[in-house]
């Protein structure tokens, strides 16, 4: 089997795992619940399906709930990651609580300013998009996930990193099994320890032969004479798959379903591109990549009117502050047109995507070559029905389209 084919393989696995293709829609149960009282305890296994049988958690629902909580990193700790996520990513930053955390994302922020996307988008983005395109724009048909969504993203940032071409296959197929730690810990940890090889190869070659690429820029970044260390490299890098690829591939097919199942909406997008922001926005809102991340609390406090001491994980739903009724009108319908109000996809506050910029360009890219070169884009009238779905990670199977070739 290919390495490309595997990687689909075991992400088809994870996915299902996630409760895609089999919970359609959580965001009743977190309209349910966020209306009783913004801040509860409710069991785990409305929000994520790895919780123990019978545990439950402290869970912000409302939008002013969840942007208390993570505005306030000093009283909501992320240093719970590190018995997660940390066993395969290493101490990353995502997991750091001030002032740790300040001192190394400004050291790999520079890649990820809106200046330097300018540079990513015409030597990567676009072109990786456009060869992505061209494999299957003559054929008419085709499901946009597995051909389109699924391996671009991690394709741009394996160049991003400055990974040679060579060994892209090999670190999508790590990239992916990375993540399966939730199911499959001995392969999680075996793709954890294979990503630090290959990121150690390839760093010793940019530090002898620099170029324009994220490793030579981390492996220089200097700030107050304090460096990244390797492991803090490795440990970046290793965030990079899931943070960077899963996350943008999730976002743009959501967007894509929104738009494909709302065909007026697709036209106005397409008739008059000044749209794209807000519906790339409104697809963030609607159905974000990710429904929940996790706090601590750091001592007694309340919040909510509510009580909670020291130690207390929270539950921070993203998805149902995207759906406050409070906040938006109808905030279940899909709509490109609605106001433009800040939503909560991308968090708040010091751990706010430090990718936000790239993933909104990476979207907007691909929504700009699939509208040029796909014309009459719709969805397959012989597919079946198709939606998003999951609990936590959330997305469709499959987006089966047609166009006039
Ligand atoms: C549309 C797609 C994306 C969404 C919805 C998204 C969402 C998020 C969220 C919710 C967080 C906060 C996690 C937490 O604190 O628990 C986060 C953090 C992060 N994201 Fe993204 N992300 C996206 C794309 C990207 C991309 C393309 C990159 C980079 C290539 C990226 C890199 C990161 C990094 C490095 C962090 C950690 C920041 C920190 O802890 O200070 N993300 N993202």
């Amino acid at each position: 089997m290919s390495a490309a084919a595997h990687a689909e393989d075991v992400f088809d696995a994870f996915n299902r795992a996630q409760g895609m293709g089999s919970v359609a829609d959580p965001y009743p149960r977190f309209a349910a619940l966020r209306r009783e009282t913004p801040v509860r305890e409710a069991p785990m296994a409305e929000f994520t399906p790895y919780g123990a049988p019978g545990s439950t958690v402290w869970a912000a629902l409302s939008f002013d709930a969840v942007a208390t909580v993570l505005r306030d990193g000093a009283a909501f700790s992320s240093a719970g990651y590190a018995r997660t996520m940390g066993i395969v990513m290493g101490h990353s930053i995502l997991e750091m609580d001030e002032p740790e955390h300040h001192r190394h994302r400004a050291l790999l922020r520079e890649p990820f300013t809106l200046g330097a996307m300018r540079r990513w988008e015409t030597t990567i983005v676009r072109p990786v998009i456009e060869a992505h395109v061209e494999r299957f724009r003559r054929d008419g048909r085709t499901d946009l996930v597995r051909a389109l969504t699924f391996p671009f993203p991690v394709e741009v940032i394996a160049r991003m990193i400055g990974i040679p071409e060579p060994e892209h296959a090999l670190f999508h197929r790590l990239a992916v099994e990375l993540i399966s730690i939730a199911f499959d810990p001995p392969r999680g940890l075996a793709a954890s320890a294979a990503l630090r090889e290959l990121f150690a190869r390839c760093l010793a070659e940019k530090r002898a032969r620099p170029q324009d690429d994220l490793l030579s820029h981390l492996a220089q970044a200097e700030l107050d004479a304090t460096r990244l260390g390797d492991e803090e490299i490795f440990a970046f890098l290793r965030l990079l798959a899931p943070a960077g690829a899963e996350t943008t591939y999730r976002t743009s097919s959501n967007l894509l379903c929104g738009l494909l199942t709302h065909p007026e909406q697709l036209a106005l997008v397409k008739r008059d591109p000044a749209w794209l922001p807000r519906a790339i926005e409104e697809g963030l809102r609607w159905d974000p990549p990710l429904t929940s991340i996790q706090r601590t609390t750091t001592r007694e406090l309340e919040i909510a009117g509510v009580r909670l001491p020291a130690g207390t994980p929270v539950q921070v739903v993203l998805g149902a502050a995207n759906r406050d009724e409070a906040r938006w009108e109808e905030p279940d319908r899909f709509d490109v047109t609605r106001p433009a109000r800040a939503h909560a996809a991308f968090a708040f506050g010091p751990h706010t995507c430090l990718g936000k910029h790239l993933a909104r360009l990476e979207t907007r890219a691909l929504l700009e070559c699939l509208f040029e070169r796909l014309p009459g884009l719709r969805l397959d009238p012989d597919a079946g029905e198709v939606s998003v779905t999951g609990l936590t990670f959330r997305a469709p199977l499959a987006l089966p389209v047609v166009w006039d070739a």
